[in-house]
């Protein structure tokens, strides 16, 4: 399996005081979460190109910026100009991924899919080929603080099994509810990427939930 990541998502951070908390975090993880949502594709709005190319400069953590956005192709440019270095887009936004993954990989970003709890995994099979990373949500998309759901688990064994045995280079996230109790579960069912908002960012020592969160998995 693919090395073990944390990815603290910065919709859990304090908005007020978006660097000084990166900084807390950043030598105790490996990818920085940014949720950029629409209003359109979740019925909610969180942040764009301007946190992310404010905070660019701040850390030197990988952006892997997940895209709850109807039309991502749109803000390719955008994001590669703001400092993303991945970008990950929904299956059910983007049905047909091959010319947004194309036209993600020219601008030099890395580039994943994301399904939904109620998608099954075979709409996104036909296009590991051209990802980097495969999202498994586990929470609705559009707010941080839900409750993982456990549905997440035979996906994650399912999608693992299809890497493996197809031999793609692909990482699984699993994002939502991420805690020190469920991320081993996820840890067990096939993930390597872990997105924790709440659990992280939420906690009165982030850098220690980090840690505590890396233990827990790598206790499995
Ligand atoms: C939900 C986002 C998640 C969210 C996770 O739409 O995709 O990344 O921030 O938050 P927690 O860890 O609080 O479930
Ligand atoms: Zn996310």
């Amino acid at each position: 399996m693919k090395p073990v990541r944390i990815a603290p998502s910065l919709l859990a951070a304090d908005f007020g005081r978006l660097a000084e908390q990166v900084a807390k975090v950043e030598p105790h993880v490996d990818w920085l979460h940014l949720d950029v949502m629409d209003g359109h594709f979740v019925p909610n709005i969180s942040f764009g190109m301007p946190v992310i190319s404010s905070l660019r400069p701040e850390t030197e953590l990988y952006f892997d910026c997940h895209l709850m956005i109807t039309n991502p192709a749109a803000y390719l440019d955008d994001l590669a100009e703001a400092g993303a270095n991945l970008v990950t887009v929904h299956i059910e936004a983007v049905p047909d991924p091959a010319a947004t993954a194309e036209k993600a990989r020219g601008l030099g970003l890395d580039f994943g899919l994301v399904i939904n709890p109620a998608t099954p995994l075979r709409a996104v099979t036909p296009f590991l080929d051209l990802c980097d990373v495969l999202v498994i949500m586990s929470v609705e998309p559009g707010f941080g603080g839900q409750a993982f759901m456990p549905e997440a688990l035979p996906k994650l064994i399912a999608a693992r099994e299809w890497v493996e045995s197809n031999d793609l280079p692909v990482d699984i996230q699993i994002d939502g509810g991420i805690t020190t109790e469920t991320a081993p579960r996820a840890r067990a069912a096939g993930a390597n990427v872990f997105v924790a908002g709440t659990s992280i960012f939420g906690a009165p020592d982030p850098a220690a939930a980090a840690d505590d969160l890396r233990r827990a998995i790598e206790e499995i």
